[in-house]
């Protein structure tokens, strides 16, 4: 096969990727290792920034998000039960959107027939080749059968875990965090009609929703936690206690239809281009959860490598590809800089003493009583401008 961008990993990012090419008229394959069933179930992220929602608008992608995405004016902060408001519109202008990773996946999914934008489902032994060369390959295996695409670029979409970024061969920084996020998703209605962030002494909490009638839940857990040792009765006991009692009110329990640990985790690879490789999204850099913004970096990395590769093959122009490892960075680090803020100041560390406590406190308690605070919270929560 041969095509212009070869694109590795049907998630958000490679998705992306592949409709903002097409519709400039380039030539691209996406290749994914897993089936379409199992991409399309990935229960993952939920809030979706205005840089996400704007390039959906522009891809003419956005009419079932129109529908049944929830606007989102303000999201609400919660320290040891006392509420504090942040007013997103009011301080931005902007607001966030409701509207699960799963439903986008499954839009850019169904648009991709009439895009003109192939898929290669379940793609064995996934391989870059030749990336410093004008002439790169993938190659890979479908159903046994060894398969190869000769293209002028490849796009390392495939996030944590794929081949791309060990093909750039860059440099990163990361840090572990010593606890993860024990989530459920359950048929109930959201507690609240904003998103919740609640601190307390026995850890954090955050409310979610992805609808009127299916909410969106975690607690912080330790590390060595099991999904088996957390009943849904457990699971609903700790989530009140730790989101205080007047949100609590509001929780409506009922059975678990997903639940799952997840890891928190903060990484950055550097640079994002090596020759004619590129990487976007989870490829290059992972934040944790707290701030909403691992799906939304994939919306802000695209928008820059497609305004780059679209100026490149279209009118020559180099500018936007030899920038682009650079411009994405300047964001990434920023978002980076916000997500490790709000984890330090809602999560308890298992190190930290009685003055690491105190200084979170005083810093939730600033946050309530100053309105510069609360729309430097607002500014990064909408999403640093492109
Ligand atoms: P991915 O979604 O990881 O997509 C990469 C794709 O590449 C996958 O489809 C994968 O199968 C494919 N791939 C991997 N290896 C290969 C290979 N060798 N060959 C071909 N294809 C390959 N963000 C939030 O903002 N809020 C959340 O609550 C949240 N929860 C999360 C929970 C989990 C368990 C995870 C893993 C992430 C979560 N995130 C969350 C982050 C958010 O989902 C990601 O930032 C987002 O999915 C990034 O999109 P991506 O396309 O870059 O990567
Ligand atoms: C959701 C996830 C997040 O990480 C977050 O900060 C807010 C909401 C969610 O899954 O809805």
């Amino acid at each position: 096969m041969k095509t212009q961008v070869a694109i590795v990993g049907a998630g958000p990012a490679g998705l992306l990727l592949g409709h903002s090419l097409r519709q400039a008229g380039i030539a691209c394959i996406v290749v994914e290792r897993t089936s379409q069933v199992r991409v399309e179930s990935r229960i993952r992220a939920g809030i979706l920034e205005a840089t996400m929602t704007d390039l959906l608008a522009r891809l003419g992608l956005d009419a079932r998000l129109k529908v049944e995405g929830l606007p989102h004016d303000g999201l609400t902060l919660v320290n040891d039960g006392a509420v504090i408001p942040v007013d997103i519109v009011g301080s931005t202008g902007k607001h966030v959107t409701a509207y699960g990773q799963t439903e986008i996946t499954r839009d850019l999914i169904d648009a991709a027939p009439a895009a003109g934008l192939d898929i290669v489902w379940e793609a064995g032994d996934v391989a870059l080749h030749d990336v410093d060369s004008d002439h790169p390959s993938l190659t890979f295996t479908v159903d046994g059968v060894a398969q190869t695409i000769e293209c002028d670029v490849i796009a390392g979409c495939d996030g944590f875990h794929g081949p791309s970024r060990a093909a750039i061969g860059g440099t990163y920084c990361d840090r572990a965090y010593p606890f993860g996020w024990l989530g459920v998703l359950a048929d109930v209605a959201p507690c609240h009609h904003e998103v919740v962030y609640a601190s307390h002494d026995r850890g954090f909490a955050l409310a979610s929703m992805r609808s009127p009638t299916r909410s969106r839940y975690y607690v912080q857990v330790g590390n060595d936690e099991r999904v088996e040792d957390w009943s849904d009765d457990r699971f609903w006991d700790e989530l009140e206690t730790r989101l205080g009692p007047d949100i609590a009110r509001g929780v409506t329990r009922g059975p678990s239809i997903e639940k799952s640990i997840a890891p928190l985790r903060s990484f950055v690879s550097e640079p994002m281009r090596r020759g004619r490789l590129f990487l976007a999204g989870d490829a290059a850099h992972i934040v944790p959860p707290t701030g909403a913004k691992g799906l939304n970096l994939a919306a802000s990395d695209i928008v820059y490598l497609s305004e780059a590769l679209i100026g490149w093959f279209a009118r020559g122009d180099t500018a936007g590809v030899d920038g682009y490892s650079a411009r994405a960075l300047r964001r990434i680090w920023k978002t980076e800089r916000f997500s490790w803020y709000l984890t330090s100041l809602m999560h308890r560390f298992p190190d930290a003493g009685p003055f690491e406590r105190r200084m979170q406190h005083a810093e939730l308690d600033y946050i309530a009583t100053s309105a510069a605070a609360q729309a430097s919270i607002a500014e990064n929560y909408v999403g640093l401008p492109l």
